[in-house]
């Protein structure tokens, strides 16, 4: 009696736990998804560039300063200065905070080769703004997946239209400390 009552708990138990499981992996494939486990999916540098408009430059220069306010994180400030940030050091980046080992880095996206994005095409940027993942296989965090959030309400030609303004903006060194 007393085998056979341990022998039915430890299949109740048994059964309990896969059906954990099974609900569990459910829950991840409807909610996050399985990419944070097995990783991103590879996407290498592209090369596609779109086409050079006044139109496209000045939407996008319109979105990147009156409504995404990339350049207010993406750029270095003087705070004794009106307006504070370094118009000369439009888009380098800076470091946002730093304490101890923690640092927290708003990167140069200006097309500087060794420090920006100057490796980066058009299609790049957009693919970025649309679901947070950069050509290095790794995806935005932070504030800037909030950015992405955001971009949401944007449609295709707006983010083509911010890729072209950032290829348009001269390319420069990390900014490093504001
Ligand atoms: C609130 C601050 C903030 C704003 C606003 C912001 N970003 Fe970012 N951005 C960041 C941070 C922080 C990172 C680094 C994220 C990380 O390392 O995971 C980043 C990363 C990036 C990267 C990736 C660079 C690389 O080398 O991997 C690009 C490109 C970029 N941002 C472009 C933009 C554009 C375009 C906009 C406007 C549409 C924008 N950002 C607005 C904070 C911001």
């Amino acid at each position: 009696m007393g085998r056979s009552w341990g022998r039915l708990l430890a299949r109740v138990a048994g059964y309990g736990f896969l059906v954990v499981l099974v609900l569990a992996a459910l829950a991840i494939t409807f909610t996050v998804g399985w990419r944070p486990v097995i990783g991103a999916k590879k996407r290498a540098l592209t090369s596609r560039q779109f086409e050079v408009t006044p139109a496209r430059l000045q939407r996008g220069d319109y979105l990147v300063h009156a409504v995404m306010h990339c350049m207010g994180c993406h750029t270095k400030y003087d705070r004794q200065q009106n307006p504070p940030v370094l118009a000369s050091q439009e888009g380098s980046g800076q470091v946002l905070f730093e304490e101890g080992s923690l640092r927290i880095i708003a990167p140069n996206i200006t097309s500087d080769r060794e420090t920006g994005i100057g490796k980066w095409s058009e299609q790049d940027i957009v693919n970025l703004l649309k679901d947070g993942q950069t050509p290095d296989f790794d995806f935005v965090g932070g504030a800037m997946s909030a950015v992405v959030n955001d971009t949401a309400q944007l449609t295709d030609a707006d983010r083509k239209a911010i890729a072209v303004f950032l290829k348009s903006v001269p390319a420069k060194p990390f900014g490093g400390k504001g």
